[in-house]
């Protein structure tokens, strides 16, 4: 049959056109042109906005707080001089943090950063951490009272703070006095250890390698932490929580990529996972910390190691470093002592923090950003009142 030449073009050019339309439809269907914005951001810009609001403010800061997989484990009951913080068990992260260590943390993290809003708003604080021994929801209850009005550099650093998962400046050490001021920042409740020198760097930055292909490997572990990754901006938006491409990938080109492309299996998730673990979070890492309390077990130290954790990456926030949780090691330390199995991991933190009235709390890489990190979203203030 002979085909017509003309007509030839004209399908092909149809078909161009279309497939354009359909990239570009896709493009912005999966917000590639809208990063950081829709409702699902807007509490990182509005955070502040009302400075006569009473209380609530306070939660809008909490919220824009570090927590595991921006699982958002909190509610709030807001009085005229009083706030009550719980655990939301419904927000739970699943085999990731089996012992809740990581929810509890996260809540320190949101307590700190009310605490630092109470000061910057004129109000003096009392905390009770834990006040009700019957019920491990309530997390904490903080007493306001009108005081002296205090900002700082970490209340300023709020609204920039972002866990950075880009590559770091491996040419650029941190200077020992820097790591020393956060070293003093983390207070007296946690201890900071920093692995800077190249051998406490291998034997750290190993750990974290093998730990996360022993999350790859553990069924359970891999489904829960899958439950979070975001990959539709229409989920995004909707659920505004969990991990998304544009908190996860800083490259612009591999963004644009993972969003046009239709989700990665779970499979190969984690294999991409595993390879930036190994390839960009350890391999550009200018160090790593280790920040211990005395009991890890203990509901009231894991919020006070949140609270020096936010502290610490909010000062780090504001003298242009970049950190990141790798928290794999003790995820499988939990992981295997619910288990009852080997505690490979569990032995090998003892070893690196290797003082007996210290444990593990968090494990985390530090180094200057090549690329800046994104905004990850947050439900409204409003929406987290009890
Ligand atoms: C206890 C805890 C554990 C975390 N573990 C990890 C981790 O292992 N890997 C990682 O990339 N981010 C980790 N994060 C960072 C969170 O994923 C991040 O805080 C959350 O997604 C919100 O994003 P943002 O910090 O940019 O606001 C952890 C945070 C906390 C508080």
């Amino acid at each position: 049959m002979k085909i017509n030449r003309r007509a030839a073009l004209k399908v092909g050019g149809t078909g161009a056109v279309l497939a354009a339309a359909g990239g570009v439809w896709r493009a912005w269907e999966q917000g590639v042109w809208s990063a950081g914005e829709g409702p699902a951001y807007e509490p990182w810009r509005r955070w502040r906005s009302d400075p006569s609001e009473g209380p609530l403010a306070l939660v809008r800061a909490a919220i824009l707080a570090a927590n595991p997989h921006n699982s958002q484990p909190w509610l709030f009951r807001v009085g005229a001089s009083r706030i009550d913080l719980f655990a939301d068990p419904a927000r739970d992260i699943g085999a990731v943090d089996p012992d809740h260590r990581e929810m509890y943390i996260g809540l320190g993290c949101a307590l700190e950063n009310l605490l630092l809003a109470a000061g910057a708003r004129g109000l003096a604080w009392r905390l009770a951490l834990m006040p009700d021994r019957a019920h491990a929801t309530h997390v904490a209850r903080i007493d306001l009272t009108p005081g002296p009005r205090a900002t700082s550099e970490l209340y300023e650093a709020i609204p920039h703070r972002h866990t950075n998962r880009g590559p770091y400046d491996r040419s650029r050490a941190v200077p020992p006095d820097l790591l020393d001021a956060m070293t003093r920042t983390a207070g007296d409740d946690a201890r900071l250890s920093w692995l800077v020198s190249d051998t406490d760097r291998r034997r750290l930055g190993q750990l974290i390698v093998r730990a996360t292909e022993a999350i790859v490997a553990d069924d359970a572990q891999s489904r829960a932490s899958a439950r979070w990754f975001r990959f539709r901006w229409a989920d995004v938006q909707r659920h505004r929580d969990g991990i998304t491409i544009d908190a996860n990938l800083t490259d612009p080109l591999m963004r644009v990529a993972a969003k046009m492309l239709p989700p990665l299996s779970r499979e190969r998730s984690d294999r991409f996972w595993l390879a930036a673990t190994r390839d960009t979070f350890v391999a550009t890492a200018a160090g790593f910390g280790i920040l211990s309390v005395h009991d890890a077990r203990d509901n009231a130290q894991r919020l006070r190691g949140g609270r020096a954790w936010q502290r610490l990456h909010l000062q780090a926030t504001a003298r242009g470093l970049a950190l990141q949780p790798l928290n794999q090691p003790t995820e499988r330390a939990d992981r295997e002592r619910v288990l009852a199995i080997e505690p490979t991991f569990g032995r090998a933190l003892t070893e690196l923090v290797d003082d007996a009235a210290w444990q593990a709390l968090m494990t985390f890489r530090v180094g200057y950003p090549t690329r800046p990190a994104a905004l990850s979203p947050r439900r409204a203030a409003e929406a987290l009142l009890i």
